[in-house]
């Protein structure tokens, strides 16, 4: 009758959907060798980078941070930190004593306009944040060292000396690209008559996280972000940094593995949804590995995704709404809401109709699925990069076996439920001779700079605590 041919007409209805779902999602769902060919790119691209005659042609920059040592916990001291880079920009106070690290801490906000202002307005207004802080701090008139977390790509040509070679994330101040990071924060000083700034080191997000976990676990010897950015730090040894002259020892190399990919060797694993994330963003066709992974972009995927399965009325009976237009409108915190085990479908109906959209039951599964890929995806690719990076570390140990601590700290790995699970498996997976444990950071840009700075100090005058 009428009845069943109706139930037959939803039914068919459905499994269109299902398929026209399936095509849009499957150039996400990366197979083993996919992954494995990103692995063993990650490895090329790394040799590459460490090539005194090809490093150019690598999209690795393989930076050396002038970090040697992972710490020793003989660190001690009271410092200043900076930690710019990340969701927040802070100002902290680090005491290192014998047998704890303690940090105090204060969370200011840096406008987009300030972010994408001027390189001036940018430095006044961390120097403003600086000096609010010691006032509060009482700290007006002592003169700290001051260990510089600056989560950006930069030529060291020491550990107080660092030549930013280009913006990433949110940021695009003018007038900073090739100059000293130091350097511009102490004119910053100058200008606003405070004359009591010890900066004695400037470290990458990831060095210092990996440093921070490096005090409670000496085999921590890799740092690993994924959060607004992600990037990867690894100690590398001296004989294999081509770039550098000496081979004794080690050296900490700040990947920049964000960049992977820039000179269009991904570029068979970039789906339509992610070209257009780069298209929109501002700095197309720069950080296509950071694009497919991170918090800042991850949400814009799902968003690209939904906006195409409207448009083949897979989703919300094909009506979308005004806001859904809008860019990063959909942040990539509702992929961990939305991926929580157990959570209720008319939670996700309300983040739904928090931009507008009329979801039914199905659609919030067939939501949840979008979000679940692209961060499978993600998860299996930072995987695949942290393959190389083990096994790149066991071999130039000339070891069997690799027993190693990754040092992780972001929002998307600590906040996303699924993210560290799926990483540590593939991870598993594509190395397996090497035994990966993760260990996530407390406050590591801060107290890893910290400690760099206490190093730092140490070198300098050994008289010093
Ligand atoms: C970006 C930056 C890199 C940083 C990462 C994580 O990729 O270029 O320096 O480590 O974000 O914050």
């Amino acid at each position: 009758g009428l009845g069943a041919a109706m139930v037959t007409a939803v039914a068919l209805r459905t499994v269109a959907q299902r398929n026209n779902m399936e095509r849009l999602l499957a150039p996400l769902r990366l197979s083993r060798t996919d992954l494995q060919r990103v692995q063993a790119l990650m490895r090329q691209e790394m040799e590459r980078g460490l090539d005194r005659e090809r490093n150019a042609e690598s999209s690795l920059r393989m930076l050396p941070t002038y970090v040697c040592h992972t710490p020793d916990g003989t660190e001690r001291g009271k410092f200043l930190a900076l930690d710019l880079g990340g969701t927040n920009f802070r100002v902290l106070v680090v005491h290192v004593a014998e047998d704890n690290i303690d940090i105090t801490n204060e969370i200011y906000v840096i406008p987009t306009a300030v972010m994408q202002g001027t390189g001036e307005a940018l430095f006044n207004h961390i120097m403003e944040c600086i000096m609010d802080f010691q006032m509060k701090q009482e700290l007006m008139d002592q003169v700290l060292p001051l260990g510089f977390t600056f989560s950006f790509p930069c030529q060291q040509l020491g550990l107080d000396k660092a030549v930013l070679l280009n913006w990433t994330k949110g940021f695009s101040a003018s007038g900073c690209v090739g100059q000293d990071v130091v350097q511009m924060l102490r004119e910053a000083a100058q200008r606003k008559q405070h004359t009591a700034l010890k900066v004695v080191a400037v470290v990458n997000d990831t060095v210092g996280t990996m440093m921070a976990c490096g005090y409670h676990d000496p085999k921590c010897e890799i740092g690993l972000i994924v959060g607004t950015g992600t990037n990867t730090c690894y100690m590398e040894e001296r004989a294999k940094v081509g770039t550098m002259d000496g081979d004794e020892g080690r050296m900490c190399i700040n990947m920049e593995w964000g960049a992977f990919g820039d000179n269009g060797c991904l570029d068979d694993f970039f789906t339509s949804f992610d070209r257009l994330v780069d298209e929109k963003s501002i700095n197309a066709g720069k950080q296509k590995f950071e694009k497919l992974i991170s918090g800042m972009y991850l949400g814009e995927i799902v968003r690209q995704i939904l906006l195409a399965l409207v448009e083949e009325q897979v989703l919300f009976c094909g009506k979308s709404s005004h806001k859904l237009q809008n860019r990063d409108i959909f942040q990539t915190k509702f992929l961990s809401t939305i991926e929580t085990p157990g959570l209720a479908l008319v939670q996700v109906q309300g983040i739904l109709s928090n931009l507008e959209l009329d979801a039914s039951y199905e659609d919030s599964v067939l939501v949840r699925e979008v979000c679940q890929t692209v961060s499978l995806r993600a998860a299996h690719l930072c995987a695949a990069g942290m393959a190389a990076v083990v096994e790149k570390m066991r071999e130039s140990r000339g070891l069997e076996q690799l027993t190693v601590t990754v040092g992780v700290d972001g929002t998307l790995y600590k906040m996303h439920p699924h993210f560290s699970r799926n990483l540590q498996q593939m991870l598993q997976e594509l190395a397996p001779l090497c035994n990966v444990t993760f260990l996530q950071s407390e406050d590591g840009s801060g107290k890893g700079a910290a400690l760099v700075a206490a190093v730092a100090c140490r070198g300098a005058d050994p008289s010093s605590p």
